[in-house]
């Protein structure tokens, strides 16, 4: 008895049960959201889950927390900090509070023409430097996931910049999209992404913008009379993670979870756009909201109306970090 004691305490001691002791006690990583299980960051997550459960064959389990049950917005970066929760993938446009300000750049109105446009920069050096900046605030960056380009929702219909005067408009905390909404004549509220359908159903707001996919599976267009497919600006994510806790990880799980992250990066980049494409046509489908579609004409005109916040908001955001994005991407205002 003794002997064997002795044995199994030298076995552990020389890490020969490493992987069995995992197995026993598995690393938790709380993977907590904000939007449904059915949007491309919900199924990415998932598949996060799978994959990385699978990869470290059940030395990491990964809980997947959908919809704000555990944290909202705010919450949750400071949950991150303080290692409440281990992952997280926040849209860009939440990174100021953080002090991250470069991150605002996506923000910008019509800095995209298209997903080509935006992975030359999230899949490119520039997207790297922007991930890196998050280091000194104790956040290790992982990946880019794509959502969606954004269409502008309220009770009236919204064809000319005209139109949206005075409204009341559901805002992420991006400085960026408050001067966007200003330059409209808006009115800009900032308020928590599970929030938003209460506000736009008792009228707290008139509006707000969203991909399709976001503004679907929350039911806003249940409470929404028109939407605009303006493709004015773009919403994704940078999937982050407790730097100290990665830093600490034992090198073969960070390895297998470096794998699990790039290929459910590949996925939720792979399905994004159907999955908008998708929701859009369910909200028409749905005759609750009437989709209007802008003319080329009217797209400049919302151009016009918009580009001064590029250089309204250059001292914010960082003039290189804005001058980096349009030349990866050839930028020319009002092309
Ligand atoms: C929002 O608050 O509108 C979005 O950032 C929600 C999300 O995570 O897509």
């Amino acid at each position: 008895m003794k002997k064997t004691l002795l044995t199994l305490t030298t076995a552990v001691a020389l890490g020969l049960f490493s992987m069995y002791s995992y197995a026993a006690d598995p690393i938790v990583i709380k993977f907590s959201h904000v939007v449904a299980p059915d949007t491309p960051k919900g199924k990415a997550a998932e598949k996060f889950k799978t994959l990385a459960e699978e990869k470290t064959k059940g030395a990491v389990k990964v809980e997947v927390y959908a919809n704000s049950t555990l944290y909202k917005d705010k919450e949750e970066m400071e949950a991150l900090q303080m290692g409440a929760v281990q992952m997280l993938a926040p849209s860009l446009a939440k990174f100021g509070p953080l002090g991250v300000k470069d991150f605002e750049v996506f923000d910008l109105p019509y800095i995209f023409k298209n997903y080509e446009d935006l992975h030359k920069v999230t899949k490119g050096e520039v997207g790297a430097s922007l991930l890196a900046k998050l280091e000194p605030k104790g956040v290790k960056g992982l990946a880019f996931w794509d959502n969606g380009f954004k269409v502008m929702s309220a009770n009236k219909p919204l064809k000319t910049p005209d139109d949206f005067k005075g409204l009341k408009m559901r805002i992420q905390s991006s400085k960026v999209i408050e001067a966007q909404m200003r330059a409209l004549g808006a009115n800009p509220q900032v308020m928590p992404f599970s929030e938003t359908y209460q506000a736009l159903q008792t009228g707290v707001v008139d509006g707000t913008e969203n991909p399709p996919s976001n503004l679907y599976t929350q039911k806003m267009h249940e409470v929404q009379k028109h939407a605009s497919a303006t493709n004015h600006g773009y919403l994704g994510y940078a999937v982050i993670t407790n730097k100290d806790f990665w830093d600490k990880l034992p090198e073969d799980v960070r390895k297998s979870l470096d794998e699990a992250m790039q290929e459910s990066t590949d996925y939720a980049n792979e399905i994004a756009k159907a999955d908008n494409d998708q929701a859009l046509e369910a909200v028409k489908a749905s005759g609750k909201t009437e989709v209007y579609v802008p003319s080329e004409d009217e797209i400049k005109a919302l151009q016009a109306a918009l580009m001064p916040v590029h250089t309204e908001m250059a001292e914010r955001i960082g003039k290189e970090t804005i001058d980096a994005v349009y030349k990866a991407t050839g930028f020319e205002a009002g092309k």
